[in-house]
């Protein structure tokens, strides 16, 4: 390879210096000013403009830049807007000697943005011969380089907007989404007290009317006929039917609001379990079902929340009676990996697998002709799930449509098992 000459040497080395600085720019510069800066002083250049068309044709000169020895002078000359006008056009460069009236060598050199040519340059010498070739080539290069940065500014303002814009969207919505939460909470805190306020005042009189009809039932208000007693039946078991639905709305809203307190206590499981059962006994008798218990000798005490544990056995015990008319019920407790596992077993309808997946679900009762004859608030398995999670354990069913179905909840056989599951 040839040996640049000192000319070439220092031309090279003023392109490299413009190449690092152009690449060095920042948004918070002008491009425009900074290769005018740059062309006067890496180069030697004496005037420096760039040269564009207004939006209303008319071509005009903007970021003047000058070395000391070239008066100011500001307007284009025709010829020079001649030039322009043609390099916009081609995107070729071109040059010329003009005199000013001292004479002047001045390229005009095309800035390329995104394949189109946006303005000109117009770099001028202070001399009377034509701009050497060499220099012209570099020139059109950082041309290019200028043009390149360009669009490199041009696009990370357009990002800092863009993201400038999205954090305000971001700030917006978040606003929006406060308000909401507020509300939200608002309605909340409104349920509870409604639901709060219903339970009083729903719950005191139904229990007078339930205890009214029991007393006129029972003759203590003087002797009723058979029509009577079997109307005053009617409604106290429409009573009683409201009273649970009302006790069942009332438990799914607090679990459903986090305010149901759930006790930790030592118990004992196999009393819980007799306790149950002698609840349901006069169901069971009623459809002359076995009722049986078998609790293994392993089952004593167990902390958990008593009440709930209760709540949870007579839920699927009440279900096992109403949904079997021949056999038997049972429940079976025992402990297995440390873990309380209780069965209710029945040899009832039992529950068509494609019908498995509505199990466990509010106000879901699985229509059959048969199902209808039983009444229910088709909330009970629904507050059973509920209810076994927050106590730390897990409720799932078994069933044989015309066999009969099991429902296993199972409940962590010591305090320290909590909240493994
Ligand atoms: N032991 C069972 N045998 C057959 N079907 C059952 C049994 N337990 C529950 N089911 C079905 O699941 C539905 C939902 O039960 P549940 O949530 O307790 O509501 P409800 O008892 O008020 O109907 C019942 O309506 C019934 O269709
Ligand atoms: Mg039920």
């Amino acid at each position: 390879m040839e040996k640049p000459s000192p000319d070439q040497q220092k031309t090279l080395d003023a392109f490299i210096k413009t190449a690092q600085y152009l690449a060095s720019l920042t948004t918070q510069q002008d491009v425009w000013s900074e290769v005018g800066k740059v062309l006067v002083n890496f180069f030697g250049a004496d005037l420096v403009a760039f040269g564009e068309r207004r939006a209303d044709g008319e071509i005009i000169g903007r970021h003047w830049a000058f070395s000391d020895q070239v008066s100011s002078q500001r307007n284009l000359g025709s010829e020079a807007k001649e030039a322009i006008a043609e390099v916009l056009e081609s995107g070729f460069l071109t040059s010329q000697l003009v005199f000013t009236p001292d004479p002047l060598s001045v390229a005009f050199l095309p800035i390329t943005q995104e394949n189109q040519v946006t303005a000109v340059i117009l770099v001028g010498h202070r001399m009377s011969e034509p701009l050497p070739k060499d220099l012209l080539n570099v020139y059109l290069a950082v041309a290019g380089l200028a043009g390149t940065t360009a669009t490199r500014l041009a696009s990370e303002i357009e990002l800092r907007q863009h993201r400038q814009h999205l954090e305000k969207l971001v700030k917006e919505r978040t606003a929006e989404l406060a308000i909401a939460k507020e509300r939200a909470e608002a309605a909340d805190r409104l349920k509870s007290a409604f639901l709060a306020t219903m339970s009083h005042e729903l719950r005191t009189p139904l229990n007078s009317i339930i205890g009214f009809t029991g007393i006129m039932l029972q003759g203590l208000a003087g002797p009723l006929n058979d029509e009577q007693t079997k109307q005053l039946g009617m409604v106290q078991s429409s009573a009683r039917h409201l009273l649970n639905l009302i006790n069942d709305i009332l438990d799914i809203s607090k679990i459903e609001a986090g305010q149901l307190e759930i006790a930790s206590e030592p118990f004992d499981m196999r009393q819980t379990i007799g306790k149950a059962v002698r609840t349901v006994t006069p169901l069971a008798e009623k459809k002359r079902l076995a009722l049986v218990a078998e609790v293994a000798p392993e089952v004593d005490q167990i902390t958990s929340d008593q009440r709930r544990v209760e709540q949870i056995l007579i839920n699927l015990l009440n279900n096992a009676i109403k949904f079997t008319e021949h056999g038997e019920v049972r429940v079976e407790c025992r402990i297995s990996d440390g873990w309380l596992v209780t069965r209710v077993v029945d040899t009832g309808i039992g529950i068509k697998p494609e019908d498995m997946g509505k199990l466990f679900k509010a106000f879901r009762q699985i229509e059959t002709g048969m199902a209808r004859r039983h009444e229910g608030t088709g909330l009970g398995l629904s507050i059973c799930q509920k209810l076994v999670e927050m106590l730390g354990g897990e409720i799932w069913a078994e069933s044989g449509w015309g066999v009969g179905s099991t429902f296993t909840f199972t409940l962590p056989s010591s305090p320290s098992l909590r909240g493994t599951k």
